[in-house]
C-alpha cells in the first residue's frame, strides 16, 4: 500500500509489481489517497486488518514518523518515514529509504563519486532533510545547502553539521565555480522555474540531478544543459532505488533495479 495525497500519479505499483515478478512473489500493492486528518486512523486500520507493509509519500512522511512505534536511525534524522515495516499488528517500524535511493542512484547508476566531491543542494524542505544524512555519510568534501529562504537552509545546516562539512546560503551566494554535483530538491522545477545560481556554478562535468521526475526533461535539466552540463539527470533512479530498499526491508531480498529503470525509461 502507498499512502499519499494525491497518489494517483504514482509509479510505485508498477515498480513493485516488476520487483515481485523477479521472485515470483505475489503482492497486492495499492494506492490509498488519504487526507491528512484521516492519515493516522487509516494506517492503523490497515495494519490491524493484516496489512503487510506500506510506503508513505507526500504530505504524510512526517506524520508517519509519529504513527510507528519505532524509528530507524535514518528515519529519526529525517524526521520522516517513507516505509513502514510490520513486525506485528501492534509493532510498526518506520524507516526512510529516500536518501539511500538517491545515493545508490548517484553512485551505482550514474557512477559519480560523492566521496570527496563538492556537493550543492538546492532547497531546504522535507525532501532535503530526508536525504542529508545518507549523503553526508558518503563523506563529500563540502556540502552547501542553498535556498530561496536562506534561514531554512541555515536551520538544516545547524541540524546536520555534526555529520560533515555543511554550509548554507541563498542561491546568489553560492560559489561561482563549477560544482561536482548539484541536486535540485526545490519544488521550483515542477512549476517550470529554475534557481538563480551564479553563471559558472554549472560546468561541463557537473552532474545536475533533479529529484523531480516525469516524462521528458525537467525544467532544471534543460537549464543545466543550456549551461553546458553534459550530465543532467532526473529522479527516476532514486524512485526505483528507494523502492528496492523498501522491498528489501519488507521481503529480505533486494530486487534488481536496472530492468525496472529500463522499463520506466521506455514508457
Ligand atoms: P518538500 O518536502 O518537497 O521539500 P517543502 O518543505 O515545501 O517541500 O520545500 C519546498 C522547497 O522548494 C523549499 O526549499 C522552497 O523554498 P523556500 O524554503 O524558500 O520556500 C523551494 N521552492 C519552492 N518553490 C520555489 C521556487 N519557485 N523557486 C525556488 N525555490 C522554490
Amino acid at each position: 500500500m502507498l499512502f499519499g495525497h494525491p497518489v494517483s500519479h504514482s509509479w510505485s505499483p508498477f515498480i513493485h509489481g516488476l520487483f515481485a515478478r523477479q521472485f515470483d512473489h505475489v503482492i497486492d500493492y495499492k494506492l490509498c489517497d488519504v487526507e491528512p486528518a484521516e492519515f493516522r486512523r487509516t494506517v492503523i486500520d490497515f495494519f490491524v486488518e493484516g496489512g503487510g507493509g506500506a510506503n508513505v509519500t507526500l504530505p504524510h512522511k512526517p506524520a508517519a514518523a509519529e504513527v510507528v512505534n519505532d524509528l530507524s536511525a535514518r528515519a529519526e534524522r529525517a524526521r520522516a518515514v517513507n516505509t513502514i515495516i510490520r513486525h506485528s499488528a501492534t509493532e510498526l517500524v518506520g524507516d526512510n529509504t529516500d536518501g539511500a535511493g538517491l545515493v545508490t542512484d548517484l553512485v551505482r547508476n550514474i557512477r559519480v563519486a560523492i566521496t570527496g566531491s563538492r556537493l550543492l543542494i538546492l532547497g531546504a524542505g522535507g525532501a532535503v532533510r530526508g536525504v542529508l544524512a545518507p549523503l553526508l555519510e558518503q563523506e563529500p568534501r563540502e556540502v552547501r545547502i542553498a535556498n530561496r529562504t536562506p534561514e531554512r537552509a541555515e536551520r538544516l545546516r545547524n541540524e546536520f553539521s555534526d555529520l560533515g562539512e555543511v554550509s548554507a546560503s541563498s542561491f546568489d551566494d553560492v560559489d561561482d565555480r563549477p560544482w561536482d554535483i548539484i541536486i535540485n530538491a526545490t519544488a521550483a522545477s515542477l512549476a517550470g522555474d529554475v534557481p538563480a545560481l551564479p553563471p559558472r556554478a554549472v560546468g561541463r562535468n557537473t552532474v545536475c540531478y533533479d529529484m523531480a521526475y516525469g516524462r521528458g526533461d525537467t525544467a532544471f535539466m534543460r537549464w543545466a544543459s543550456d549551461r553546458g552540463s553534459i550530465r543532467p539527470c532526473k529522479g527516476w533512479g532514486m524512485l526505483v532505488e528507494q523502492a528496492a530498499e523498501s522491498y528489501l526491508l519488507w521481503r529480505g531480498v533486494r530486487p534488481a533495479t536496472k530492468p525496472v529503470l529500463d522499463a520506466l525509461v521506455r514508457l
